[in-house]
């Protein structure tokens, strides 16, 4: 590993070093959030009002950071959620963040709208692998996705349901994001001053959306009339009743943030529900993960696993999330950064990063296996 990337030990760094190494559409298109980012903020933030509250005096020579999620063993409780066109952030893209996740020994997500496709990024990684799926208008596609992933060997399936419109992406609107980039005279400058990310741009197979490259019209597009055209706002919980029926295997209800929601995710037979607001990017003004969890782990925990998505910056924040009942925490921006910031080697970091956490203050709350990690190592801060 470069030394450059060795001094980013932690998730912060590797977000600076992103912020250097891309072209300012591509930076903002994975920091920025919806309307004033109050959410993407809370993300994190919330996790502030919370204590960890550690004991001492117990072996913590040996600590085990394994669990089981969706079916599969992973060896910490952290997975690569799904993230749209990789492929903007490093040349390797979705394969490098796959093959690394394998490395690490958890769970890689693929997204619908990846820049590798189902196909591709299952031959980078013979571990636990999900596919993340939209209902799109056409939905012969969704059939399609179904019976690929199968073919491929996906292991689970998460339905994205917090997208009914695109999120109001304000950065987006500055820097002038586009699938795929466009070089104009307004951004020439920017380009160049990231010779090394334009060079790869054009050396590298056209960026493009690999799941339906066949299906898309026109060229250049923008994420909202992307979202906006293509994705079926009539979708409903009888759909996703279909889509889990379909698939047979386990399933994962993405984008809850209710306990009525969550209720009607297990329902309709979903295995997990991933507690999320699309890193702040949908619905500005909706809560933060970790604020919701204790109410969804209420109200469905004895039935399906429930995964918090958002916010997560450190192994302290994946503990309080289990603290509170999760069974799992997954991101996506860490890793990007990490993949930006110097590509597989980048996402590597990205995973030791949270696994040294993880395990450091596994042994600092006296924890020995994730079970152990429960409601009495946690409080609220009072104020
Ligand atoms: C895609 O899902 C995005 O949030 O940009």
């Amino acid at each position: 590993m470069s030394r450059a990337l060795d001094r980013c030990y932690n998730i912060a760094r590797l977000r600076e070093r992103a912020s250097k190494r891309l072209p300012a559409p591509m930076f903002h298109y994975i920091d920025g959030a919806a309307g004033d980012e109050w959410t993407m903020r809370q993300n994190t933030d919330a996790f502030d009002r919370y204590e960890l509250v550690p004991r001492f005096l117990v072996d913590v020579s040996e600590v085990d950071l394994s669990t089981t999620i969706l079916g599969q063993e992973i060896s910490m409780p952290f997975f690569c959620s799904p993230t749209a066109m990789s492929r903007l952030f490093h040349h390797e893209g979705e394969m490098a963040v796959a093959r690394s996740a394998n490395r690490a020994g958890t769970m890689y997500s693929l997204s619908s709208i990846s820049t590798a496709s189902i196909e591709e990024a299952a031959s980078a990684t013979d571990g636990p692998k999900l596919f993340q799926v939209y209902v799109f208008k056409d939905r012969g596609l969704n059939h399609e996705f179904i019976h690929r992933c199968k073919e491929a060997g996906y292991h689970a399936l998460a339905l994205t349901i917090d997208v009914p419109v695109a999120g109001n992406r304000e950065r987006d609107l500055v820097t002038g994001m586009t699938i795929p980039p466009k070089l104009t005279l307004a951004s020439l400058f920017n380009f160049a001053m990231h010779p090394r990310w334009v060079w790869n741009y054009f050396t590298n197979p056209p960026i493009e959306l690999a799941n339906i490259r066949d299906r898309i019209k026109g060229d250049v597009t923008t994420l909202v009339s992307f979202f906006n055209d293509e994705l079926d706002r009539t979708v409903s919980w009888d759909d996703a009743a279909w889509m889990i029926e379909e698939w047979g295997g386990p399933f994962a209800i993405k984008g809850v943030l209710s306990a009525e929601d969550a209720r009607r995710a297990a329902d309709v037979g979903a295995s997990a529900v991933m507690i999320s607001n699309h890193g702040g990017r949908q619905l500005d003004s909706s809560p933060a993960p970790i604020e919701v969890l204790p109410e969804i782990v209420d109200a469905v925990g004895d039935r399906m696993e429930v995964i918090l998505d958002g916010g997560v910056r450190r192994g302290g924040h994946i503990l309080k999330a289990l603290a509170l009942g999760a069974s799992a925490c997954s991101a996506g921006r860490p890793y990007l950064f990490g993949l930006a910031a110097g590509g597989e080697a980048g996402v590597d970091q990205t995973l030791e990063i949270l696994r040294t956490d993880i395990e450091r203050d596994m042994r600092l709350l006296g924890c020995r296996n994730i079970g152990e990690v429960d409601s009495t190592r946690i409080r609220r801060v009072e104020n």
